[in-house]
């Protein structure tokens, strides 16, 4: 199967210009763009065939949420997949439960929730992966399990002490994770695809995936906002 490539631009680039030209870069089936909310609309006018993603949505699904994106208001302009549980919005404050709302809510209006799971440093080093990310995927599983609504949902494996920092966790152990992620979804009947992120580049990228590999895909950050780095990609994975 195609990978899939998700790329998670954050609070970047600072201008539309820059992020037309970061998306013309990108536009490729198995791509699926995440920009910030005031660049959708300059990023979906160059898409002609990756997807478009959010990188949040609302748990709520309308009214006074100063600040707050809903689902409905995603879904018209075409997003049809939203990022949830990323390390840095647990780290403001988000927990399992709001995270589960917020898929939920994405999931009823026929939007991908690409859930994020990862595990601290100290918790790697004290063995628990497993246990935390059991723990953030069961609250999710559970409310789009119940609601049938599980079908198109991704998840990404990414241990918070790889995020931008340059360090790489060993393929066999994410591809580990990922079988025990996928072990976790068939118990809810659930069966999403996991993708792999933390540093990855056009350079580590290609350890992660094989023949025997769990894994099916990628979430980048940094380097999906250099331009050489998406082509090599998309020319490695999707060409
Ligand atoms: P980096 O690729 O910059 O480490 O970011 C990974 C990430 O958090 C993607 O969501």
């Amino acid at each position: 199967m195609r990978p899939i490539l998700a790329f998670n631009w954050k609070m970047n680039p600072q201008t539309e210009e820059e992020a037309a030209r970061l998306a013309a870069a990108s536009d490729e089936t198995g791509v699926i763009v995440f920009p910030p909310f005031p660049l959708i609309h300059v990023v979906r006018n160059q898409l002609t065939k990756a997807m478009l993603g959010a990188q949040d949505v609302s748990a709520a699904d309308g009214g006074a949420h100063t600040g707050e994106v809903s689902p409905e208001m995603l879904k018209a302009l075409n997003v049809s997949s939203v990022i949830v549980g990323h390390s840095e919005r647990r780290k403001l404050g988000e927990d399992d439960a709001l995270v589960a709302s917020k898929a939920l809510q994405a999931a009823r209006q026929g939007i991908s929730p690409l859930l994020c799971v990862g595990e601290s440093e100290a918790e790697r080093s004290d063995g628990l992966e497993v246990e935390v990310v059991t723990r953030q995927l069961k609250t999710v599983f559970d409310l789009l399990g119940r609601e049938g609504l599980g079908s198109r949902l991704m998840v990404a494996y990414e241990p918070i002490w790889a995020i931008g920092t340059g360090e790489n966790d060993a393929p066999e152990d994410a591809n580990r994770v990922a079988e025990i992620i996928l072990k976790v979804a068939e118990g809810f009947n659930l069966f999403p695809r996991v993708l792999y992120g933390g540093s990855v580049t056009s350079a580590t990228a290609g350890r992660y995936i094989g023949k025997h590999s769990t894994l099916s895909g990628f979430l980048v950050g940094g380097a999906s906002l250099k331009p050489e780095e998406v082509r090599n990609m998309i020319t490695e994975f999707l060409l």
